[in-house]
């Protein structure tokens, strides 16, 4: 059944594209997560697989997202469907990957939301406290859902607006104040003596340190921190104005989520470095690691730190924004309903997943699924199957299920563009990619510990492949 569309919803102007879709990019992943995994993963080698991901896996990828987002002007469940409704799947899968991360990306929006006032508020008196600190208070049962659901209702209030009026609007504004933010800090950090240390750590590679879990773990991060492989960038694209270049587009979109990596980076080892703190805090170096080098920073430190959050909670926000916009966009082109209505029914589904993994880190910890209390659940099933499946399934659809010349006349804007480096691109979504992401995929899941989620997860792939033609 075809359904009357009216006319779709448009970026208003090119600056705001980039900056809602590096917004999008630049988010948690990039200033909560990279800094963590870097840690916890040798450093600079990590460093390194983790751009070579970047950039011959990354970016290809979401230029095709681009591609096909604009070419078929849906999201990500209707281009796949109008394409081949055998897809169907890959598109859902995109949707219910936006759907499970915002089950636990808000709880940490909240923390950060939350650490603004405590910055202010007796965070920093002691030091050596920061660690008890955010344990307590991500174990009580009452005081991080209410920052979750204030986060929340941000998130609403932007994309219940729409493309140009709320996402853009916000993200414009937001995107070039976090960078200013970031600058503040890395200037700060990196004047400590001892700071060296730290840039020593950032980009000295040690090979050793490089096992199966570290190929999984920058692969599923470079997936994370672009918003690929869940249909995030099929969406954006297909608000996009045929004539915007999508190759130069991505480019710029890419280099500036990686930059924002690397300024996290640097906002945080030298100085983590400088006062003799551990690097594999794990996810609570941020929030334990961070607050404990702003505490020695005598009476700056609490504006450095409230500086630092207000940067976390922007980022995270222009982050989630679009991931609920995945959501709501599958519910508007698919099921036919409002923007406003689609947007609240989702954001209460959401609620109730985030307040299932926010009661995981204390009064439900005892509560498992799989193995894994549910904060882990949403993260380990996105992070480390889903979106790198979703990769892979879009470089296939792509590279096999569409037509070259259609993809070429979208990268080339009908001609109007030049892109000299199409044939090698689409080697590299044909052939290299799924190739390439297959063995990580292998490797790395395999080595999944929690065995029964890692089946669970592919068996609802599987699933979902199953009932394709019926979703
Ligand atoms: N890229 C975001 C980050 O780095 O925090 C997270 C994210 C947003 C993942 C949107 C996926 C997505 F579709």
């Amino acid at each position: 059944m075809k359904r009357e569309r009216t006319q779709r919803e448009n970026w208003g102007t090119r600056f705001g594209f980039l900056m809602a879709a590096a917004g999008s990019a630049i988010g948690l992943g990039n200033i909560w997560r990279f800094p963590y995994l870097t840690g916890e993963h040798g450093g600079s080698v990590f460093i390194i697989i983790y751009l070579f991901c970047i950039a011959f896996i990354g970016l290809s990828i979401m230029i095709a997202e681009f591609a096909v987002g604009r070419r078929t002007s849906l999201a990500s469940v209707g281009a796949y469907k109008s394409q081949n409704r055998s897809w169907t799947f890959a598109g859902v899968l995109g949707v219910l990957s936006g759907f499970f991360i915002m089950g636990f990306y808000p709880v940490v929006g909240g923390w950060s939301l939350a650490y603004m006032l405590k910055s202010l508020t007796g965070l920093l008196a002691n030091p050596g406290a920061t660690a008890d600190i955010f344990n307590a208070f991500v174990a009580a049962p009452v005081e991080p859902l209410i920052w979750t659901v204030i986060y929340l209702v941000l998130n609403v209030a932007i994309v219940a607006r729409g493309i140009s009026g709320g996402i853009e609007a916000a993200s414009k504004v937001l995107m070039p104040t976090l960078f200013v933010l970031l600058i503040v800090i890395i200037v700060k950090g990196v004047t400590f003596p001892g700071a060296g240390e730290g840039l020593a750590y950032l980009f000295r590679p040690d090979w050793s340190q490089v096992t199966g879990n570290t190929l999984l773990a920058a692969l599923g991060q470079s997936f994370f921190t672009l918003s690929l492989g869940m249909g995030c960038m099929i969406t954006y694209g297909s608000y996009l104005r045929k004539e915007e270049n999508i190759p130069a587009n991505a480019l710029s979109i890419v280099a500036m989520d990686t930059m924002g990596a690397l300024m996290a980076g640097l906002a945080i080892f030298p100085a983590l470095f400088a006062f003799g703190m551990e690097p594999a805090a794990g996810p609570g170096l941020v929030f334990v690691v961070v607050p404990a080098i702003f505490a020695r920073m005598g009476s700056i430190g609490p504006i450095m730190s409230l500086v630092f959050f207000a940067a976390l909670t922007v980022a995270a926000l222009t982050s989630s924004i679009s991931l609920l916009e995945v959501v709501v966009a599958y519910l508007i082109d698919e099921r036919g309903m409002d923007r406003k209505r689609a947007t609240y029914l989702s954001s209460i589904v959401i609620m109730g997943m985030c307040v299932l993994s926010s009661l995981s880190m204390g009064t439900l910890s005892g509560v498992k699924l799989f193995g894994v209390g549910f904060f882990d659940f949403f993260d380990i099933l996105t992070d480390k199957i889903f979106l790198a499946v979703g990769g892979m399934l879009l470089t296939i659809f792509a590279g096999w299920f569409m037509k070259k010349e259609d993809l070429k006349d979208e990268l080339t804007s009908g001609g109007a563009v030049e892109f000299g480096l199409f044939e090698l691109w689409y080697n590299l979504v044909k052939y290299f990619i799924p190739v390439v992401i297959g063995v990580f995929a292998i490797v790395g899941i395999a080595a999944i510990e929690q065995k029964s989620l890692m089946f669970f997860g592919l068996f609802l792939i599987f699933v979902l492949g199953l009932f394709s033609k019926k979703l």
